[in-house]
């Protein structure tokens, strides 16, 4: 389709191209010369052939926003979590149906306690947005550990890179207080930073906190006769706020929640022992054990691997350890067939 000839030139024009995403004045002006001369079809076209055919793009197929791939994950993945589905998937829905309007970045904050699925959902949204999931070059997790000095400058280049980034900032609770003041001007309305839009973004803040609120509520009201099914948004809705400010760590007094730039507050409720034989008899399918899970097995690692919280009804810690305990009971198994 494209003479050799200008292919040659395009291809020493795409390297100017390239460097123009990096926002130097110069290239800027010449990348910009370039696209109104052939047209920002073309450069999208040569891009596609070459430079986006090895390297992630920020552009189909590396991005998607496949909501129902999503929503068939969570349906299958994920046990116990009526309200996450719903609120998440109408969400992401949402902001992707008018992604091009946006004038707000999508922010999330995930609360419960460890082991509802907080991490594990987050890799299932980035999965359901960028061909690479988790290991694309825009979603940033932050982790208490890994903290960069500078966070509001990360999330600028990397919103530079892409727009449509995923920020996932796990395990908040254990940041310091303030953290997350640098950012907070950046997830408003009427955030405007030149040379940088926001909007498309998705932030997502996992924590802990006001886990155990959650887990007292749902018990009351599963006490006063109402199925955990048909619990609703609303009745944790205020806990999740409350919790979340009030506890130490990095949303601790921030301003993040008093300049009210989270959209959705996502309880996860606290499993029940049924949920956490869920994902054991899950395991032993992914792990092809030599036997499927008997109920014998599945009773002996709940004994094993499952501690109650303070209401007595709800799991301590979710499915978190189930995985490495399904690993080395399939394991125990293998080994005492082949004797
Ligand atoms: C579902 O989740 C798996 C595991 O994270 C992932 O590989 C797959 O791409 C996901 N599917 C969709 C449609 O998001």
């Amino acid at each position: 389709m494209i003479p050799a000839r200008s292919i040659l030139v395009l291809q020493g024009l795409l390297v100017l191209i390239s460097f123009s995403d990096a926002f130097d004045p110069i290239s800027a002006t010449i990348g910009l010369g370039i696209a109104a001369g052939v047209g920002v079809k073309w450069k999208d076209q040569i891009a596609d052939y070459t430079l986006c055919k090895f390297y992630e793009c920020c552009r189909k197929p590396y991005l998607k926003s496949d909501v129902e791939g999503l929503k068939l994950n969570l349906t299958q993945h994920l046990f116990g979590q009526h309200i996450v589905q719903d609120v998440l998937v109408n969400a992401i829905g949402a902001h992707f149906d008018t992604i091009e309007l946006s004038r707000k970045p999508l922010v999330m904050s995930f609360h419960g306690t460890s082991g509802t699925g907080k991490n594990y959902v987050s890799d299932f949204v980035a999965a359901a947005l960028f061909e690479k999931g988790i290991e694309s070059n825009f979603v940033y997790k932050f982790t208490a550990t890994n903290t960069d000095k500078d966070l509001a400058d990360k999330v600028k280049e990397t919103v530079k890179k892409c727009e449509y980034s995923l920020f996932i900032f796990d395990e908040i609770e254990k940041m310091p207080m303030g953290v997350f003041d640098s950012i907070v001007s950046l997830l408003d309305h009427h955030s405007y930073l030149k040379g940088y839009d926001f909007s498309k973004a998705i932030f997502i803040f996992l924590s802990n906190s006001a886990g155990a609120e959650i887990a007292k509520k749902l018990k009351s009201l599963m006490d006063a006769g109402r199925y955990r099914d048909e619990t609703e948004l609303e009745d944790f809705q205020y806990i999740a706020q409350l919790g979340a400010y009030n506890v130490q760590g990095g949303l601790h007094r921030s301003k993040l929640i008093d300049s009210h730039v989270i959209d959705h507050f996502v309880p996860f409720l606290p499993l029940e022992p049924r949920h956490v034989e869920m994902c054991i008899k899950k395991e032993f399918m992914l792990r092809s054990c030599p036997n499927e899970a008997s109920d014998e097995d599945v009773r002996k690692i709940i004994k094993d691997a499952m501690t109650y919280d303070d209401t007595k009804k709800f799991s301590n810690n979710g499915c978190k350890r189930i995985s490495k305990k399904v690993e080395s009971y399939c394991y125990q198994q293998k080994m005492k067939s082949q004797h």
